[in-house]
This record gives structure tokens, sequence and C-alpha cells, in this order.
């Protein structure tokens, strides 16, 4: 029963909304989808009778084996397209060969460096020689003892071998992780081990504005700490765990290190490597790849993914919510760039948005997908734009952090460019300021393409909260409706609907893509997202298993049954759109020497949405003498949290005190900190249950710097 309590205040009164494109108004011919009846009878068909629609949609793609039931679900394992054998790769490459489009553009690439003709190096892969590629590297990976269901760990940077690798596991059944390239050899080391992964895949180095991210460094560092402690034997954290082979592609000619018993160079495997390599038939469930994200306690989690599900929903939402039409007639390209549509994901194949949306959703849609190695200031501020021009994107999907740096960067870096072929506008990562959308409308989207505000997380695979862009009005700041298949709700902790105000997320039935667990923690899988609604008394009888699906987030509804996502209502921080656990910022400041206890929290920040703010108690004598010292201890402890976790877990602010606010029974008031952080002067937050008064009046004095 819908119930009127609000559980989480919502603040923002955003009243302007925007109505979708007529026909012809932003240069796409038609939209696949184009009124709010045909969605909602998709919508309703997919969750009433999801055989029949899942059949209906899933035709396209090719199944060695059809399914014969679309989904079962007991809480909280859920089992898409069973019986049904399949292949990722084979949906995103074989597929189109197989049926006359292998000479189409697959993938286009541009490298970061411009050369000295002025122009950066553009490299373009057809369906059939991408398979080429992934083929003969599935040979290698085999050639090195990888088989079904073993976990190959890819840390590169943005080429196009990163792709290749990807798939190339797809296409063997082996199960893929990647790391990050901006993360440290620790997150390395902590992945591999988690993960038990023998080989990793790497590149020399990486360009990054201009510079070289040592990656094999990186890896060579990992490894080296796994040999010392697997060495360590028995009572050792690490288990026994060796790598066995290093694979390096030389992208950026960096002095490496080489290793005789364990590296080997990429292109030296692929030239001796067979251009043929049957397909493996995998199984539904079969795990397609791992990818870890962080939580609130602990280490990162590994997310697991399946092959059905996951092909299933990032092939529909591919299409449906970018609008993606092989063979649309768009401007001419000059050679040797294909014609008709070319989407662009500005994310890093790291995260998971890289994963679905700049390969496997992407290709299996059969548009041409753009992979950018480098950063988006590089050589100058307008490297984007130039690009959008370069390659007359059609699609255009980034982050909302990356928009609020293109508003501080100014609008004359994007009026230098034609921007015309951009037909639908995409954001991701956290929730979008009413500001920074209405900038991207205006200045990026001409006034008149469509952005869809896509909500979704590692754990849901694909979209699950997105506007259709020939179909819904869009509002800044709201993410929109559910997508095909998903069961969205405001709830309260017993499950009941709110129907006014903002509660807590609840997915109510599973969907394709949801994650099949956490890899290697089930008691993990099991507390963080099936424990937090009670519903029926679910919680207190039998396996204390919730129904519904609790993605962390904080929401709310408004009348027209849009989606308004508040944040996170966890211990977890969204830093630039991707999440970072307090708890491993905290590990990595506490393994400083100066430092004896520490607390993070999330706070404002102009560009990153949401920076991190860091409160460490020291060692005593420790505390810095003067300004100077503070400074030193700061630049030192930030220094330290970049090579423990990587830059991008670096505090934004750090403040020294002598005590921490805490509850009676030892936990730290992050919600303390949270206001303290934010300055705010007169704390309003009920305070009874902190243990001593006198630590909030310190902590204000602690200033920042
Ligand atoms: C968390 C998931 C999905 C790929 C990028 C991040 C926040 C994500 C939105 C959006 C408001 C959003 C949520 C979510 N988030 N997209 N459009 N509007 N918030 O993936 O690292 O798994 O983080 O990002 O808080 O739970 P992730």
């Amino acid at each position: 029963m819908p119930t009127e309590q609000s559980a989480i205040e919502s603040v923002l009164n955003e009243t302007r909304r925007f109505p979708p494109p007529a026909p012809g108004e932003v240069g796409a011919a038609r939209w696949l989808i184009d009124s709010a009846d045909a969605y909602r009878a998709m919508y309703e068909r997919s969750l009433a009778d999801p055989d029949g629609f899942f059949e209906e949609v899933t035709a396209d793609l090719h199944w060695f084996r059809p399914w014969e039931r679309a989904v079962e679900f007991k809480a909280p394992d859920a089992k898409w397209f069973l019986g049904g054998k399949t292949n990722l790769c084979y949906n995103c490459l074989d597929r189109h060969v197989e049926n006359d489009r292998g000479n189409e553009v697959a993938l286009v690439w541009e490298g970061e460096p411009i050369q000295p003709n002025g122009q950066p190096e553009i490299v373009t892969y057809t369906y059939r020689e991408l398979l080429r590629e992934v083929c003969k590297f599935a040979n290698v990976l085999k050639k090195l003892g990888v088989r079904k269901g073993d976990v190959v760990t890819i840390y590169m940077g943005m080429v196009p071998e990163l792709a290749i690798a990807c798939l190339a596991c797809a296409r063997i059944g082996a199960v893929h992780s990647v790391i990050f390239g901006g993360f440290s050899s620790q997150a390395i080391v902590d992945r591999v081990v988690d993960a038990d992964s023998r080989v990793i895949v790497t590149c020399d180095g990486a360009w990054r504005r201009g510079h070289v991210v040592p990656l094999k460094e990186n890896v060579d560092a990992a490894v080296n700490e796994l040999q010392a402690s697997g060495g360590a034997g028995a009572g050792s954290l690490l288990r026994d765990q060796q790598i066995d082979y290093v694979v390096y592609l030389k992208r950026t000619r960096n002095q490496i290190v080489w290793h005789a018993d364990r590296d080997y160079a990429w292109r030296d495997l692929m030239v001796m490597a067979d251009e043929w390599c049957p397909c493996e038939e995998l199984d539904s469930e079969d795990d397609a790849f791992i990818l870890y994200t962080s939580g609130s306690t602990g280490k990162p989690k590994g997310i697991r993914h399946t092959v059905g599900g996951y092909m299933v929903h990032t092939y529909l939402t591919s299409k449906y919510v970018f609008n993606l039409i092989p063979g649309l007639a768009t401007p001419k390209r000059p050679d040797p760039l294909p014609d008709g549509q070319l989407f662009w994901c500005t994310a890093d194949v790291g995260w998971i948005t890289g994963h679905s949306y700049i390969i496997y959703g992407i290709l299996a849609a059969r548009v041409p997908s753009l992979m950018y190695e480098g950063a988006p200031n590089f050589p100058a501020e307008d490297r984007f734009w130039a690009m959008v021009e370069r390659h007359k994107v059609t699609q255009f999907y980034t982050a909302p952090t990356a928009i609020r740096a293109f508003m501080k960067w100014g609008q004359e870096h994007v009026e230098k460019h034609d921007l015309s072929s951009l037909q639908v506008l995409g954001t991701v990562g956290e929730p979008i300021n009413p500001e920074a959308w209405m900038w991207y409308r205006e200045f990026i989207g001409r006034g008149v393409c469509p952005i869809v505000d896509t909500w979704w997380q590692t754990e849901t695979g694909g979209h699950m909260l997105t506007t259709l862009p020939g179909v819904h009005d869009t509002k800044p700041g709201s993410c929109g409706v559910p997508f095909f298949g998903v069961d969205a709700a405001i709830c309260d902790e017993q499950g009941n609907e709110i129907s006014g105000g903002g509660g807590l997320l609840a997915i109510r039935k599973p969907w394709p893509s949801i994650l099949r667990g956490v890899w290697g923690d089930r008691d993990r899988f099991v507390s963080t997202y099936w424990t937090k609604f009670n519903v029926d008394g679910a919680l207190d009888n039998g396996d204390g298993v919730s129904p519904y699906y609790f993605p962390g987030d904080g929401a709310h509804r408004d009348p027209d049954g849009y989606f308004w996502i508040l944040g996170r209502v966890d211990d977890v921080i969204n830093v630039s759109g991707h999440r970072l656990g307090t708890m491993e910022v905290e590990s990595a400041l506490v393994s400083h020497p100066s430092v004896v206890e520490a607390a993070v929290v999330g706070m404002p920040h102009e560009i990153k949405g949401t920076g991190i703010a860091a409160f460490c108690t020291l060692e005593p004598n420790e505390m810095p003498k003067d300004a100077a010292g503070m400074d030193r201890l700061r630049a030192a402890l930030t220094a330290h949290v970049a090579e423990q976790i990587g830059a991008i877990a670096k505090p934004d602010q750090i403040r020294f005190t002598d005590a921490l606010p805490k509850t009676r029974s030892g936990k730290i008031m992050r919600r303390l900190l949270r206001d303290v952080a934010a300055g705010v002067q007169q704390i309003k937050q009920d305070t009874t249950t902190l243990e001593d008064f006198t630590v909030l009046a310190r902590l204000h004095e602690s200033k920042e710097s």
C-alpha cells in the first residue's frame, strides 16, 4: 500500500520540460519508437509476458540453441534465457560477417598524440578485420593455457587491442576482468588475487594528456609483490598466487623491464597465431566477465555478469535508447570512415559504461563505435568537438563531470566546430545538475538533440531508467522512466511504495543483465543487495532474503512517473561518476605511518560533483608544527592514496584533528563530518548519540588549509 511518508528529502524543484524532436528535426530519418503508446505497450508486455516480449526482440540475435524460458527467479538468484546457447563475440562480429556485412566498419579508433602532419592517428576495423584479430588473440590465449571459465586480467590503455582482448575472451568463454588503467599496482594485486587470475594483458604504457602512464611498470610491481608474498607460504594473506604470463602491447615505446620467465610481446604472439578460432557455444548462464566496483565496506567486489542476459540487455538498450539504425543515411564522410551513424561513448573500457556501450551493445547493434585513446583537453580543450566534427559523430555519450569541465573551459571551444551531425546526446554516472543539462542541450545539442539521462550501475549491466529519444519529454535532472523489463519503484524499508516525496529506489523484478553474484563472496552479494526491503516480512523468516533488489540510491518519482535520483544512501561516494568506497580511501590513509585513524566523506565539488574530504587523526608527535608542515603532510598523504588506489581517489581536502566524532558504540558519525566538510556552520542534525560534544567544535576549527 502506498504511504505518504517521505524517507529522504528532495529539494530540486525543476519544472522545465522539452518534447521529443519532430521527425527530421535533428537529421535522423526516423525514431525506432516514436510514440508514448508504442513505448507503453512494449513496456507493459516486457513485464507481463517476458517470454513473448523477449522472443520477439531477441530474434535478431544468434542462438546456437534457442532458449526455452525467459526467466527463472528465486531471490536472490535470477537466470535468463534458460536452455539457450550463444556467444557474445559471435553476436558482435561473426553474425554481421555471416549476414554479408563483413566489410562494414565496426570500430573507429583515434589515438591521442598529434602526428607530425598535424593529424591524429585514425584506425578503422571492419567486422571481418576485427573478427580476424579477435580469432588470433583467442588462439594466443589458448596457447597460454587459458580455458573456458579462467579469468584473464586486462589492464590496458584505450587502444583497439583492449576491445580485441575482451572479445577474444568472450569467444572462448574465458572471463575477463578489466582493470581501469588509472588504478595503481595495489589495485591490480587485490583484483588478481581475488579473481585467481594467472594471465595479465597490458601495454607498455598509455597516452594520457601527452604523458605516458607506465602500465607495464605497474603490472611488474604487482607481480613482484604477488611473488614475494606467494613465497611467504601458509598464513600469507595473498594465498599462493602466481602470474604465469604477462602479454604486453607496445604502444608508447617507453622503456620497460622484460622478464624472460613471463613476459611476451603482443605482436610476437600474434604473428604466429592462426587466423581462425572456432566460437565456444556457451550457456546463457555461463560467466561472461567480472568487473570490480566499490562498496561501502571491504575491498572492491567482482560483479559477475553472464552471457545471455547481458548480451540481450546491452543490445536492446543500445538500439532503443540511442536510436541506433544500421544503414541510416547521414552526411558523407571521407574515406576510410563509414557512412551512416557513428556512436561515441567517451568512457573508459575499464568501467562498465565502456564494456556495454563501446564494445558489446554497440557492436551487437551493428553501428560503428568510436573509441578515443586520450584526454578531452589534449592538445587543447576543443579535442572532443574537433572529433565530433571530424568523424561526424551521431550519438555522443558522456558524464556530467565532463560536461561541467566543458562548461568551465568555455563555449568558445565548442563554437569552433560543426556539431550538426549529432542526433542523440547521453549522460551517465551521477545526477546531472539542471544547469549542466541545459548547457549540454544548448551548446552541444544545438537546442534540438534529445538528451538521454541513463541511470544504471555496474551491477545492472545496462540502462535501467532513461527516456527514449523519440518518445519522451525530457526534464533537466530527471533520468526518466524504466526501460523494458525493468520494474522500478520508490519504496520504504518495508517495500511499500511511496507515492510522494523521496525514498529508496527498488527494482522489484530481475532484468536480463542483473548481476549474478559477487565473485567468490555469496554473503556479500546477499547482504549488499538483497537485505534492504523487508517485503511481507521476507527478511524475518526463511533465508532472510528480500525479493527486491537494492541499488543503494535514494530517489523520488514525480506525478508523471519520472524518476529523480537523489544520490547514494550508503557510505559510497560518487566521484566523477564512479563509485569509491569511503572505506577504501580510509584504509589507504591509515596505511600511512603518520595516520592513526581516518574518516572519509563526500563534499560538494564544482567539477567532480562530489569531492573527497578526509579527516585524519595522527600518531602522537606527528602533528605538523606549522602550515608549511601541514601542507607537506597533506601532499604526502595525497600521493600515498594515489599510489594505493589511483589518482581518482586523491582527497580534495584533508583535515587533521585530534578526535573523530563517534557514537557511544564507537561508530564514526560520517553524517556530521559531511556537514563539516561542506562548510555548514550550524549543525542542525541530531547529535544525541555523539559521545564527546567538544569534538564537533574542535572539528570546525580544524580548518582546511
Ligand atoms: C551509481 C553507479 C553506470 C555507469 C557509470 C557509473 C550513480 C549512475 C546515474 C544517473 C544519477 C547516476 C548512481 C548509481 N548514477 N548513473 N544517470 N543519474 N545517478 O557506474 O560506478 O557502478 O555507479 O552511479 O548512484 O548507483 P557505477
